[in-house]
Parts: C-alpha cells; sequence; structure tokens
C-alpha cells in the first residue's frame, strides 16, 4: 500500500535528473551507470557501503569528477561540460567529505568564502550570515576562531554553512556525521529540517542508515558503483533486505 505522501513527492518537479552516469579515477571506472532523480523541496538519502561510490557520485555532480558517460540535468537543461564554479553558480552546493574548510582562516571568513561566486551586496552577506548564525548560534559565537581549532561537529556546521553562503537550491552533503556525537547529529539533522522547511533541497550521504532514512524522504541505496534499491525512505526502512545488509544487529 503506498501511502499517499508518495503521490505528492512525485508531482514535485525534477531539479537534478541523472542517467546512465558513468565516472571514475584514471583507468577505473567507479560509477557503472547511475540513475538518480532528486525533486525540489526533497531530502534524498543516499547510503550504500564503505567504496559505494557515493562520494564520487556527489564529485561528478559537482564536475570535480568527469563524466565519462551518461547525462545530466539540472531544472531540465542539461549539465554538460560545466566545470565546478559553473555548477555551483547553478546553484549545487557541495559540503564534502572531510570539510575541506581553510583551517588557518577564522569561521565567518570561510562562511564568506562560500559567497565567493555571488555578486551579493554587503547587506545582502550580512543578512545570510546572520541567519546561518541563527541557525547554528555556536558559529557565531566562534566567529573570530580558527576554522582548523573548532571540534569535529563545529567544523560541520561551519561547512554547512560555506555551503549555504552560496545560496544554493541543492546541497549536497557528503557524510554528515562522520565521528560526531548522537546529541550533535540530533541539532544538525534539526537544522537541515529547518532548511528543508525553508524550501532548500537536500542530497545527504549519511553512513549511519537509520539517521538517513529517518531524515529523508525518499533514498537510493548504492552498491560498487550501481544504484540497488530505491524508494520512500520510511518503505526501505522497513525492507528486509536493507535491514539485512544494513542493520545486521537490529533486523527483527
Ligand atoms: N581519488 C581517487 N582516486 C582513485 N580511486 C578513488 C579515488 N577516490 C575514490 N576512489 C575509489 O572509488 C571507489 C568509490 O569510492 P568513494 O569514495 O566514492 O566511495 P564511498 O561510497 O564514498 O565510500 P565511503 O563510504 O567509504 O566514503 C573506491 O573503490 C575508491 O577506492
Ligand atoms: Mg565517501
Amino acid at each position: 500500500m503506498s501511502p499517499p505522501a508518495i503521490e505528492t513527492v512525485s508531482e514535485r518537479p525534477e531539479l537534478l535528473r541523472i542517467e546512465g552516469l558513468q565516472s571514475g579515477y584514471g583507468e577505473v571506472t567507479v560509477l557503472w551507470g547511475i540513475d538518480l532523480t532528486v525533486r525540489q523541496g526533497d531530502i534524498t538519502a543516499l547510503i550504500g557501503s564503505n567504496g559505494a561510490g557515493k562520494s564520487t557520485l556527489m564529485r561528478t555532480i559537482s564536475a570535480l569528477v568527469r563524466t565519462r558517460a551518461g547525462r545530466l540535468w539540472w531544472c531540465g537543461q542539461p549539465l554538460d561540460g560545466e566545470d565546478p564554479a559553473q555548477v555551483l553558480a547553478h546553484g549545487i552546493a557541495h559540503v564534502p567529505e572531510g570539510r575541506r574548510l581553510f583551517g588557518a582562516m577564522s569561521v565567518e571568513d570561510n562562511l564568506i568564502m562560500g559567497a565567493y561566486l555571488r555578486r551579493a551586496s554587503r547587506a545582502e552577506l550580512h543578512h545570510d550570515l546572520e541567519r546561518i548564525y541563527t541557525l547554528f548560534p555556536r558559529l557565531k559565537e566562534r566567529r573570530t576562531q580558527a576554522a582548523g581549532t573548532m571540534s569535529g561537529g563545529e567544523q560541520q556546521m561551519c561547512a554547512i554553512g560555506r555551503g549555504l553562503m552560496s545560496a544554493p537550491r541543492l546541497l549536497m552533503i557528503d557524510e554528515l556525521s562522520l565521528g560526531l556525537s548522537p546529541l550533535l547529529v540530533e541539532q544538525l539533522v534539526e537544522a537541515l529540517a529547518v532548511l528543508n522547511r525553508d524550501g532548500l533541497t537536500l542530497l545527504v550521504v549519511e553512513q549511519d542508515v537509520v539517521t538517513a532514512l529517518e531524515l529523508s524522504g525518499n533514498a537510493y541505496v548504492m552498491d560498487t558503483g550501481r544504484i540497488v534499491r530505491q524508494g520512500a525512505s520510511s518503505e526501505l526502512l522497513r525492507d528486509p533486505a536493507v535491514r539485512q545488509a544494513y542493520l545486521g544487529a537490529l533486523a527483527p
């Protein structure tokens, strides 16, 4: 039985559409034909075991890794031959695995770097900074601290804030909770829910499958460079194969 919510989701316009995507590194092919759609206003999760290709998929969307075959569309227009800056300018921001902050720079300067492609006025930047500080008050307290000296959780807030400063329509977050305490993960999930309610579309790679599937409305499961399952997150959470593969200890 499919709940009505799924029909509502499927009526939302497509923001990102990927068909038959292949990419890799050097001689090695990592993604073997990925089909994935992100709809406007959705939170979509990407799960799968280590080395499945989740980060490679995000890097390929961001044009950090070159597309070898297949196609991508953004708001119905082909994404073709763009470089990373152009992808960001389209409104696709990427919070990478490992956060990649400028460690010696202050929190606030890291945030402002996120806006480097925008032609935003000082007033707009100030407004957006304040919005991020409201979402993550800890960042405001630490605005002058060198980003590299902050805790893992604070750095993740800063990395997400930096992504938000580009005023994206789609925010991709790779490894949302890696190395963070359960309380902090809860706070981040709540912050993402607030952003999503305000209209931001999210694509999230999350190692913790329960967190991923509770946070998202729909999800894709990857294995060795392929999508092996997809659907409503609530259904995947009940799927015996998903439970067996990723929640071994919790399976009934
Ligand atoms: N820069 C690189 N050069 C060569 N091979 C790479 C590179 N980055 C990743 N790979 C390989 O691509 C495959 C997929 O890696 P990827 O990082 O995309 O997986 P993942 O699903 O994000 O894994 P994890 O959950 O561990 O982060 C792996 O076999 C990995 O060794
Ligand atoms: Mg990864």
